[in-house]
C-alpha cells in the first residue's frame, strides 16, 4: 500500500516509511524507560517529538539508532526489520545528531567534515560561516557554530534519516531558526528526519507531523497545524516539567551508550 503524506511546502508525495516503530519499548538494563512506542518517518517530512524531561525522547532516539537495545516489538529501516548497531545504520544512511554536540572538539572544522566524509562544499553551502573557520578547533566555537557543524556533518553526508536530538539547546532564537531551515530543506529534498525539540512554537513552525511522549509513551500524535491548534492543552498536560522518576527515587543511573559523532 502507498500512503500519500504532504510536505508543508504542499507538494504530496507517496512514500513508503523510511523507519517504523511497531511497539517498541526499551531502557537501560533493567529499567525500562519507553514502552509501545509506534511512530513512523517517511522520506520528505520532518517529524517533530515533543515532550518534558524525562519524558523518554532521547531513549527512543537512541532505540531507534540501534544504540539501545529493543525489549519488545519491532523497528523496521528502509524497509526491513532491523537489530543492527548504528555503525551499520549509519553506512545505511542513517545520520545521528546527539544531545551532547555530535563534534570532535579537539579537531579543527575542516577535519571534523573530513572524518564524516562529508562533502565540504556542501557543508560550506549550508552554513557558509564554517568556511572562514575551517583551521579553527570545533572547541574553539560558539554553541551555535558547533551546532551548525554538527548538522553540517551529518547532512553533508546525504542522509536517507536524519534524527536529531534538541538541536536548539541553548541556542539563541536565530541560530535556532538557521538550524531548523537547513533542516527543512533537506527535508525538502527528500530526507526524513525526526526531530526532539523543545522550542514547541518554533518547531511546529518547520514540521509536518509531531508525537508528543509522556512517561515513556507517545501520548498523542497529530499533523503539524492539528498540533499548532491545541497547543494550550499540550503545553498544559504533557510539556510542564515533571521530575524524573530517578530523581524522585535518588536512583542510581547507569550510563548512557557511550557514542562518537560517527556512532
Ligand atoms: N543512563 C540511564 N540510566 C537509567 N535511567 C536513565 C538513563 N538515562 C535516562 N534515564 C531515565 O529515562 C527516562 C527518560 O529519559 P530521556 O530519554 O533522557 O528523556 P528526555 O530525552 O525526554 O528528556 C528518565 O526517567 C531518565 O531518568
Ligand atoms: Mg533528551
Amino acid at each position: 500500500m502507498t500512503a500519500v503524506t504532504s510536505s508543508s511546502n504542499g507538494a504530496a508525495a507517496p512514500t513508503a516509511p523510511l523507519l517504523t516503530a511497531r511497539g517498541v519499548s526499551s531502557g537501560y538494563g533493567a529499567i525500562p524507560v519507553i514502552s509501545d512506542v509506534h511512530l513512523e518517518v517517511r522520506a520528505g517530512e520532518i517529524v517533530a517529538m515533543l515532550g518534558s524531561n524525562g519524558a523518554g525522547k532521547t531513549t527512543t532516539l537512541l532505540t531507534l539508532a540501534g544504540e539501545l537495545p529493543v525489549t519488545s516489538g519491532e523497528i523496521a529501516f528502509l524497509g526491513s526489520t532491523s537489530r543492527s548497531s548504528l555503525y551499520q545504520r549509519s553506512r545505511q544512511g542513517l545520520a545521528y545528531v546527539t544531545e551532547e554536540r555530535s563534534v570532535f572538539m579537539r579537531l579543527t572544522v575542516m577535519e571534523n567534515l573530513r572524518l564524516a566524509s562529508a562533502d565540504r562544499d556542501e557543508a560550506f553551502a549550508l552554513f557558509p560561516e564554517l568556511k572562514s573557520l575551517a583551521g579553527r578547533r570545533a572547541g574553539l566555537l560558539s554553541g551555535g557554530e558547533q551546532q551548525m557543524l554538527a548538522l553540517a556533518r551529518a547532512l553533508a553526508r546525504k542522509p536517507k534519516l536524519l534524527l536529531a536530538d534538541e538541536l536548539s539547546l541553548g541556542l539563541a532564537p536565530m541560530v535556532v531558526d538557521r538550524l531548523l531551515a537547513a533542516v527543512r530543506r533537506a527535508a525538502d529534498q527528500g530526507v526524513g528526519v525526526l526531530l526532539v525539540e523543545q522550542h514547541v512554537g518554533k518547531v511546529l513552525k518547520y514540521a509536518d507531523r509531531a508525537y508528543v511522549m509522556r512517561r515513556g509513551r507517545i501520548a498523542m500524535s497529530g499533523t503539524a497545524g492539528e498540533m499548532r491548534s491545541r497547543m494550550a492543552e499540550i503545553e498544559e498536560s504533557y510539556l510542564s516539567r515533571v521530575a524524573r522518576p530517578d530523581e524522585a527515587a535518588g536512583r542510581q543511573r547507569t550510563a548512557r551508550p557511550r557514542r562518537s559523532p560517527d556512532g
